[in-house]
């Protein structure tokens, strides 16, 4: 007879975007025609880059003639979109990455949930509070995490890192050491960021536990202020302790079209045995590569044209920030984030908990959010709203908050 994995029946829950769109659906069921503005997931809504549009009409017409079709992609992933990686977003920092260390994917949620693949069972991962779910879920999913305790919402086999108010957002290096340290900067969803010195402080502390970091840039991008690193390379040693995970879905608005890749630089190795090579080996198995016209896609995003008109769109989305942050802070909120991440994280008004604010907010302003309960205990009591909208419902989602 066959088994489950039981694991995942330890998952307290839908996934968080799943339960709001649920709630959402429910809600607009009984209030048919309300004019609801979302504000939730963190979802593009602006149209691709016309150097993104040209590029996937031209590999589409490259698809369709025999001297110029593809079939399967190398399993690391093209290599003019390889080099164009590690000229742009490493290169230009001052950092080497060889081509052979990056690995092409459909996306940084993917590698973020896939990577655990090449981690024992026993490493003990330390987390944000609050958190990206995906990185708890799927921990828990492959038995790493321990049991639930619902009423402090914690795994017993987690190390969780608060970030609050009293420390900026930030984490503090951890009492207790872990295996494994997952690290969001631009941080999702306070939108916090940390100082390059900071990012070495936890680079020096990995490398002298033998921990592994694993940074998540997916929003680099949005990065508006000095001394605030773009990527973990920037610091000394991270190459012998730190995967970073990068996205094509916030930068270039490729939500829809699906692209991202991993860096995993071959000095990193637990004992003789290379992550790289680890990797590459679960990559050659398991997954069969981002198509070839949406690699093409992904490379134009690095052509002249590609950076001025996605830059573009990262400044309406900053600014459908600054909206929400001003307009929040008029209307007498405590706010952090969205000045060099497209999520703004407030404090939930009259002591509400995270959920009796989003139907307070969904009832009274047809306003969707995230409850930062959503992302971790220490969340409760705030709540997340995205920058990713368009520019007049965040108008407007923020004049009709004003007014409740
Ligand atoms: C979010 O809203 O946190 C993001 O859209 C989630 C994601 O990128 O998967």
């Amino acid at each position: 007879m066959f088994k489950i994995n039981d694991n995942y029946t330890k998952l307290p829950g839908s996934y968080l975007f799943s339960t709001i769109s649920k709630k959402v659906n429910t809600f607009t069921t009984a209030n048919p025609g309300a004019d609801i503005i979302r504000l939730g997931i963190g979802d593009v809504t602006l149209p691709l880059a016309p150097k993104v549009i040209e590029a996937l009409h031209s590999a589409v017409d490259e698809m369709g003639t025999k001297e110029t079709f593809k079939g399967y992609a190398p399993d690391l992933g093209y290599e003019f979109l390889r080099q164009a990686i590690a000229d742009n977003d490493y290169k230009s920092r001052g950092v080497d990455i060889a081509l052979d260390e990056i690995f092409i994917s459909d996306g940084a949620k993917s590698d973020s949930g896939n990577i655990g693949d090449i981690f024992s069972v026993d490493n003990k991962i330390a987390v944000c509070d609050p958190v990206y779910p995906v990185y708890v879920d799927t921990n828990v999913m492959a038995g790493r995490t321990g049991v639930y305790d619902s009423a402090t919402e914690k795994w017993s086999n987690v190390i969780y890192m608060p970030c609050t108010n009293d420390n900026n957002f930030a984490p503090e290096l951890p009492g207790e050491t872990p295996d494994i340290i997952y690290l969001c900067f631009p941080n999702n969803p306070t939108g916090s960021t940390i100082t390059k010195d900071e990012l070495q402080a936890w680079v020096d502390y990995a490398l002298k536990e033998r921990a592994v970091i694993i940074y998540d840039a997916a929003y680099e991008a949005y990065i508006s202020e000095d001394n605030v690193p773009h990527t973990i390379y920037e610091c000394m040693g991270a190459k012998e302790c730190a995967i970073e995970i990068r996205s094509f879905s916030k930068n270039a608005g490729f939500t829809g079209t699906r692209l991202g890749f991993t860096v995993i630089p071959k000095e990193l190795k637990s004992n003789d045995v290379s992550l790289n090579s680890l990797w590459a080996r679960r990559h050659g198995t398991k997954f069969n590569g981002a198509p070839y016209i949406i690699q093409k896609a992904g490379a134009a995003v690095y052509t002249e044209e590609g950076r001025k008109q996605t830059q573009e769109q990262i400044d309406y989305y900053m600014n459908n920030a600054k909206v929400i942050r001003e307009g929040l802070i008029a209307a007498g909120y405590s706010v952090s984030g969205g000045v060099n991440a497209p999520y703004i994280w407030l404090k939930t008004p009259d002591r509400m908990t995270s959920w009796e604010f989003f139907d307070y907010l969904l009832n009274e302003a047809k306003v969707v959010g995230t409850p930062g309960s959503g992302f971790g205990p220490s969340g409760e009591g705030y709540f997340r709203l995205t920058a990713f909208g368009t520019y007049e419902n965040t108008l407007e989602a923020i004049e009709r908050i004003k007014s409740l």
